[in-house]
C-alpha cells in the first residue's frame, strides 16, 4: 500500500494530462489504468488511430482523383489493408509509449488494473488499497447502446467505433447509424477505401449542433465524395447473420418502414459516461439524470476529496476539454486558481475538408435575439486552397453588430482544425473582427481566408 497526494482513475487525455500537471506542481501522483497501454480511448481506439486511417485513405483519394491533374501519372496505389492497420497500430504504439515515458520522467506511478473507491481517501486496485488525499475520476466514456442493435466488434459485422478501426476486411457496403463526428470520420475512411457508405440519421440534418450553413455545405461535399444520406430516419433494429446485416429504419415524415443491406454496420449514435464499478453511488456521489458525475466549478463532487473531469462529467466529450479540466483541477489541488473557459472550446471534424467551430452558431445567436454581423469568405477566393484542390468551403465569422467583438466562427475547408485556433485566441482576448483584419497574415496561406472573413465584417473582403 502506498500513500499519495493524488490518485487519478483513468489515463486518457483528462487523466494523464492531469497527472503530469499534478506532478509538475509537486504533488505525489499515481494513475490507475486497466488497459495494457496508457492514453485511454483517444490514443488507443479513438482520435489517434482514426487520424492515421484518415491520413492514409486521404492520400489514396488524392492519388485516385488529383494526381493525374497535377501531372503525376501512373497506376494508383492499391490498398494493403493489413499493412494500413499495422501503420495505424504503430502510430498508436508511438503515442501510448510517449505517455509512459512522460510518466517516468515526471515520477508518476502507474497502478495497473481497474480501480475502485471503497472509501473516501482510498483507491483499490486488484488486492491492494492505496491512500490518497484527493482522488480524481477521469474514467471517460463508452459508446451508447441502441435498442434492437447488438454490437459485436469481434465478429466485425455490427461494430462501434472500436470495431470499425480494426475490421477484418474493407466492406463493399457499409451502413453508418448516426451522422455525428464518429460516423462521418470513419465513414470517410471506408468511402475513400472503396466502400459504398450510407448514413442513416435521426435528425433532418447532419452533425447536430453545428452551424446550419456548415451542415448543408458539409452534406453536399460528402455527397460528392460518394456518401448517401437518409435523414429523418430512426433505426429500429439491426438483424445480423455471420456475413451480412440488415438495418431496419422508420422515416419520421410518414412512419414508413424500410431496410438496408450491409456488409458492415457502424453504430455511431453517441457516447455515455463510463463510471461502472467505481463505487461512486455507494459513496453518495451525485449524478445527473444522464449518468454524468455532478461537479462544482472546481470539479469537486459533493463528496469531499473526490473530483471528476472529462467525458464522465457534463460538457462536450472532447479530449481537449478533458485535458483542460485535468490541468485546471491539478492547479486547484495545488492551491492555485485552475480555470476553464467553456465558451471557447473548439470542435473539429477531421474529414476532408475539415470542419471546425468555436463559440456560438448564427442560429443560437438569433434565438438569443443578439444583433450580429456575419462575415463570410469562400476558399474559392484563397489562392493556396485552389492550388491544392481544396477550394470548397468557407470561413464564417460572427461578431457583435455594435462592438465588432468575435462571438463565433465556423469553418469548412482545408486546415480548418488549425485555422480555428486564431479565433480561439481572439475570443480569449476579447478581440474584434477589426483586430483580426488589421493583423498581417502571410501569403499564400489558408489563414488568409480567416482574415478575409474578418474584413467581410467591416468594409469588405478583398478577394470576394
Ligand atoms: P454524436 O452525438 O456526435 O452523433 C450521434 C448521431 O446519431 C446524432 O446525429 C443522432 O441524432 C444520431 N442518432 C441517435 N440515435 C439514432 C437512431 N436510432 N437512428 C438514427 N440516428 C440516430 O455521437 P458520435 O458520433 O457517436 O460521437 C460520440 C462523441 O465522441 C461525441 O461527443 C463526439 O464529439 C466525440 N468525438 C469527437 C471527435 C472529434 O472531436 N473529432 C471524434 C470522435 C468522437
Amino acid at each position: 500500500m502506498a500513500s499519495y497526494d493524488v490518485i487519478i482513475i483513468g489515463a486518457g487525455p483528462g487523466g494523464y494530462v492531469s497527472a503530469i500537471r499534478c506532478a509538475q506542481l509537486g504533488l505525489k501522483t499515481a494513475v490507475v489504468e486497466g488497459r495494457e497501454t496508457l492514453g485511454g480511448t483517444c490514443l488507443n481506439v479513438g482520435c489517434i488511430p482514426s487520424k492515421a486511417l484518415l491520413h492514409a485513405s486521404h492520400l489514396l483519394h488524392e492519388a485516385e482523383h488529383n494526381f493525374a491533374d497535377m501531372g503525376l501519372k501512373g497506376k494508383s496505389p492499391s490498398v494493403d489493408w493489413d499493412q494500413m492497420k499495422k501503420y495505424k497500430d504503430d502510430v498508436i504504439g508511438q503515442n501510448t509509449g510517449g505517455i509512459e515515458f512522460l510518466f517516468k520522467k515526471n515520477k508518476i506511478d502507474w497502478l495497473k488494473g481497474w480501480g475502485s473507491i471503497p472509501a473516501v481517501g482510498k483507491v483499490k486496485v486488484g488486492d491492494e488499497v492505496h491512500e490518497a488525499k484527493n482522488i480524481i475520476v477521469a474514467s471517460g466514456s463508452v459508446p451508447t447502446a441502441l435498442p434492437g442493435v447488438e454490437v459485436d466488434n469481434d465478429k466485425g459485422i455490427v461494430v462501434d467505433s472500436t470495431g470499425a478501426l480494426a475490421l477484418p476486411k474493407i466492406p463493399k457496403k457499409m451502413v453508418v447509424i448516426g451522422a455525428g463526428v464518429i460516423g462521418l470520420e470513419l465513414g470517410s475512411v471506408y468511402a475513400r477505401l472503396g466502400a459504398e457508405v450510407t448514413v442513416v440519421e435521426y435528425m433532418d440534418f447532419i452533425t447536430p449542433g453545428m452551424d446550419g450553413e456548415v451542415q448543408r455545405q458539409f452534406q453536399k461535399i460528402l455527397g460528392k465524395q460518394g456518401f448517401t444520406f437518409i435523414l429523418g430516419a430512426a433505426v429500429s433494429g439491426v438483424e445480423a447473420s455471420k456475413t451480412k446485416a440488415k438495418v431496419n429504419y422508420k422515416l419520421k415524415k410518414d412512419d414508413s418502414e424500410h431496410s438496408l443491406d450491409a456488409d458492415v454496420v457502424l453504430v455511431a449514435t453517441g457516447r455515455k459516461p463510463f463510471t461502472d464499478g467505481l463505487g461512486l453511488a455507494e459513496l453518495g456521489v451525485e449524478f445527473t439524470p444522464r449518468g454524468q458525475i455532478k461537479t462544482d466549478a472546481h470539479w469537486a463532487t459533493n463528496v469531499p476529496g473526490i473530483y471528476a473531469i472529462g467525458d464522465a462529467i457534463v460538457g462536450p466529450m472532447l479530449a481537449h476539454k478533458a485535458e483542460d479540466e485535468g490541468m485546471a483541477v491539478a492547479e486547484v489541488l495545488a492551491g492555485k486558481h485552475g480555470h476553464v473557459n467553456y465558451d471557447v472550446i473548439p470542435g473539429v471534424i477531421y474529414t476532408t475538408p475539415e470542419v471546425a467551430s468555436v463559440g456560438k452558431t448564427e442560429q443560437q445567436l438569433k434565438e438569443e435575439g443578439r444583433a450580429i454581423k456575419v462575415g463570410k469568405f469562400s476558399f474559392m477566393g484563397n489562392a493556396r486552397a485552389k492550388a491544392v484542390h481544396q477550394g470548397e468551403g468557407f470561413v464564417k465569422l460572427i461578431v457583435d453588430k455594435d462592438t465588432d467583438r468575435v462571438l463565433g466562427c465556423h469553418i469548412i475547408g482545408p486546415g480548418a482544425g488549425d485555422l480555428i485556433h486564431e479565433i480561439c485566441v481572439a475570443m480569449e482576448f476579447g478581440a474584434s473582427a477589426q483586430d483580426i483584419a488589421l493583423t498581417c497574415h502571410a501569403h499564400p496561406t489558408f489563414s488568409e481566408a480567416v482574415r478575409e472573413a474578418a474584413l467581410a465584417c467591416g468594409d469588405g473582403a478583398i478577394h470576394a
